[in-house]
């Protein structure tokens, strides 16, 4: 059950690096806060990672001046995490369908949306809203092809996470990604939403 934090926990058990780390951060970081800033994205604001797994991309917007957030519901995560980067990072181990967490300006979604099963979106999109403050921005990197594999991650079309986002949000940007990682290349997608 991909709802219940021991299936991750024994994936990073059972592969020590699983098959979606990429032992550092996507290169999404970069081409995301490029889109960000313009939109509203505050530099040096807060944000937190949901789901951050070993905490590369978490790292990586710290050392870009961010004050981070880390979070993950699987243990051997977080301890993977706060053993590769200390505690530059505010590392926790929590579910993101918590009802009181945060509140953040910005979150910063990685495989994350895309690991949930996808009869919770609905709930996902609510957790985001409720975890940002007012104004707060959205940036996500989603896939729309996961080559026929049954997930997760599991793909979903532009327009059907428009239609799941603007329940909560308003959606300020929408495209391919350029600068994926070369194994992901032309299969992911950018968002970067404001909460209404
Ligand atoms: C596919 S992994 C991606 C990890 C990381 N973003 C990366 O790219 O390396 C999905 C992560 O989301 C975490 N996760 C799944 N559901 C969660 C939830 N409800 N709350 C917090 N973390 C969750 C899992 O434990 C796992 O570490």
């Amino acid at each position: 059950m991909t709802t219940h934090p021991d299936y991750w926990n024994r994936i990073y058990e059972d592969e020590g690096r699983p098959g979606w780390d990429m032992d550092g951060a996507t290169p999404l970081v970069g081409e995301l806060l490029e889109l960000a800033l313009p939109l509203g994205l505050k530099p040096g604001g807060d944000l937190v990672v949901p789901g951050c797994g070993y905490g590369h991309d978490a790292a990586e917007l710290e050392a870009r001046g961010f004050t981070v957030s880390g979070l993950d519901f699987a243990p051997l995560a977080i301890q993977g995490a706060l053993h590769r980067y200390g505690n530059r990072v505010a590392w926790s181990q929590a579910d993101w369908f918590t009802t009181k967490l945060g509140p953040w300006n910005a979150l910063f979604d990685h495989t994350c949306f895309v690991a949930m099963d996808p009869l919770r979106r609905p709930a996902y999109v609510e957790a985001c809203a409720s975890h940002l403050r007012s104004g707060g921005l959205w940036m996500a990197a989603l896939f729309h092809d996961v080559k026929g594999q049954s997930g997760p991650p599991h793909a979903l079309a532009m327009l059907e996470m428009r239609q799941l986002a603007e329940a909560r949000f308003e959606v300020l940007h929408l495209a391919d990604a350029t600068q994926s990682h070369p194994r992901r290349a032309g299969r992911e997608f950018l968002m970067v939403a404001k909460k209404r």
